[in-house]
Parts: structure tokens; sequence; C-alpha cells
């Protein structure tokens, strides 16, 4: 009999989207050691431009922001994906400073993330009240709405909502609607649409970090699943369509080529020009926002936005 009885979730990916036509794979995979890696690369480029848009919004309007969630009984902040805290420091800071009665609940799935995330608060901001948690961000939040009574504030930074498409995203925002209580608020960050010059340069930068990020897809199937993708024979290509807002990524293969991936006992063949869909980054308006929103029972509290406009942030609470 065979011993292995269950895929993982990347294996039903690969497999799924390698055999599919047209092909895809979820870009939510990108993200082992190597692809944190150079996801903090792209966040360090200039072209890349949402992490500063963001970091301008919380280093400018932390006092307007933290006005909107401050309350007499204290509250609990919790972010959702925390990484290394950057953006979420200027936010810590200005709340020590004023001396707000909170506890800040860092969570990711990654421990190593969050003890570095901890230590490094330990030095910068020692008087902020920490505790890490790891896990997925819904059996988290699930936990933490039996906490204790006091008000939730709800961070999730850096446009990763766009990652999802908008079924997904409705389903995203309803899962964290449903452990908020009245009081509770949601802060997001949406990157909004644009020139699509500017989006096109972020997701394509001559230095090719967002390729070899790109890429970790196939980098991780070659070494994990024993496979023979030759990386140079993909083409990185970015389109971004300004009708929906949607910038997507893709893989092109080059030429027509057979890939053995050995441990899944899977041959793929591709056409030359064949493509593979890896990842979307879906920009916004407010318009949008609302929508998704509204289709999981939140409406829009406060908007703060940088001084270009490229970039906002948005506080939810769920509908009366
Ligand atoms: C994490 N996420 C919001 C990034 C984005 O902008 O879609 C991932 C990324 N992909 C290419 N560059 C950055």
């Amino acid at each position: 009999m065979n011993k292995k009885t269950k895929n993982t979730e990347f294996e039903n990916n690969v497999i799924q989207g390698l055999t599919n036509n047209p092909k895809y794979l979820s870009s939510k995979f990108i993200y082992d050691s190597q692809g944190d890696k150079l996801f903090q690369e792209i966040m360090a480029m200039p072209s890349y431009y949402l992490t500063s848009c963001e970091f301008e919004i919380l280093k400018n309007q932390s006092q307007e922001i933290t006005k909107t969630f401050n309350n007499k009984e204290g509250f609990d902040l919790i972010e959702l994906g925390a990484g290394d805290g950057k953006k979420t420091k200027l936010l810590l800071k200005h709340l020590v400073d004023k001396q707000s009665n909170f506890k800040y609940f860092p969570v990711d799935i990654s421990q190593n993330i969050l003890d570095s995330l901890e230590k490094s608060l330990h030095d910068e901001i020692p008087e902020v009240d920490v505790e890490t948690l790891q896990g997925t961000y819904f059996d988290i939040l699930n936990e933490l709405s039996t906490y204790n009574k006091r008000q939730k504030v709800i961070l999730v930074l850096g446009s990763n909502i766009g990652n999802l498409m908008h079924d997904k995203a409705v389903n995203f925002l309803e899962k964290i609607q449903e452990n908020m209580s009245d009081q509770d608020l949601l802060f997001m960050g949406f990157d909004q649409k644009k020139d699509p010059e500017i989006i096109l340069k972020a997701y394509n930068d001559p230095e090719g970090i967002t390729e070899a990020f790109n890429k970790n897809l196939l980098s991780r199937i070659n070494r994990e699943f024993d496979a023979d993708f030759d990386l140079d024979s993909f083409k990185h290509w970015e389109t971004y369509n300004p009708e929906t807002g949607t910038a997507k990524s893709f893989l092109v293969s080059q030429k027509s080529q057979k890939v053995n991936i050995k441990a899944l006992d899977l041959q793929v063949n591709f056409n030359a020009w064949e493509s593979i869909h890896t990842e979307i980054s879906q920009k916004y308006d407010d318009e949008t926002v609302e929508w998704l929103a509204g289709q999981a029972n939140l409406e829009i509290d406060n908007i703060f936005e940088n001084e270009n406009g490229f970039y906002k942030n948005y506080i939810f609470k769920t509908k009366p």
C-alpha cells in the first residue's frame, strides 16, 4: 500500500494548476524562506511604491488614525500577517507616546518572523505589551473573539487583499467580519488604480527581483518535488488592465518543452509561448472597496490616503 495518503495543499495546486488549460499556480506558494527574502527586497525597491506610500500614511497620520481606535477601556491591536512590523511600529510608537492602554497581537504563520519581530520590539519600543500568535489568521481571530470584551482593532497592511480575486476577497472580509463585534474596527491597506505605467514598473523591475520572486514558484517545485524546470526558458510577464484594475503575473515558456516533476509522478508539456498564470495584484477605487465591504457586511468608517493618492488605508466597522 502507498505510504503517502494525503497530498499537501501545494502538491494539489501544482497537480491541478499545471494540468489545467490554461495553466496556473497560486502566488501564496511563492513564500518559502527564499520567497520571503525576495519579497523583502521587493519592498525596498523604489519602483514598488506600495510600501513607501503606506509608510507615509502611517508616519504622517498616526495621530488621526489612532484617534479613531483609542477607547477608554483600552483595546487589542491584532495584526494579520505581521511581517517585520516596520510600518506598524509607527503606530505602536505613537500609541506608546500617548500612553494608550492596548495590547499588540501580531499574527503570522511563521514563528521565525514572530520571534524576530518580538525581539526588535523589545529593543526599539520596550513599552509595548506584545503577545505573538502563530497560526492561520482565522483560527487565531476565532480564538481572540472570545478572549475578552474590549475593543479589537484588526490590522491588515500591504494591500495583501489584492492577491485575491473579488469573490475570495469577499470571503476573506466575511471571515474577519464574523469575528468582529459592533465596536471593533478593521484597518486595511488597498493599493489604488493609477497610471498603468507606474503599476507595470512596480511589478517589472529591470534588476529582475520580481522575476526571481515569480520564478520562485518553479524553483520551489524543483527543490521540493525533484523537478527539472529550466528557469531561464521562462519569461516573467506582467499585464495591467485599467478597466478592471487587475495586474496579472505570468511565466511564459519560450519554447516547447517537457518538464518532469518526479516526486509527483507528473510530466508537464508546454507549447512554445504557453503561459502559467501565477499572481493577481488588484488595484482599487473607493467604489470597489465600498462594494467589497458591503458584500461582507462591513462599511467604510474612515479613509486615509497618501499625498499623491496612490494608496489608501480604510477603516471598516460592521454594518448596523
Ligand atoms: C504581497 N502582495 C500584496 C504583493 C503585491 O503587490 O501583489 C506581492 C508582490 N508580487 C510582486 N511584487 C509584490
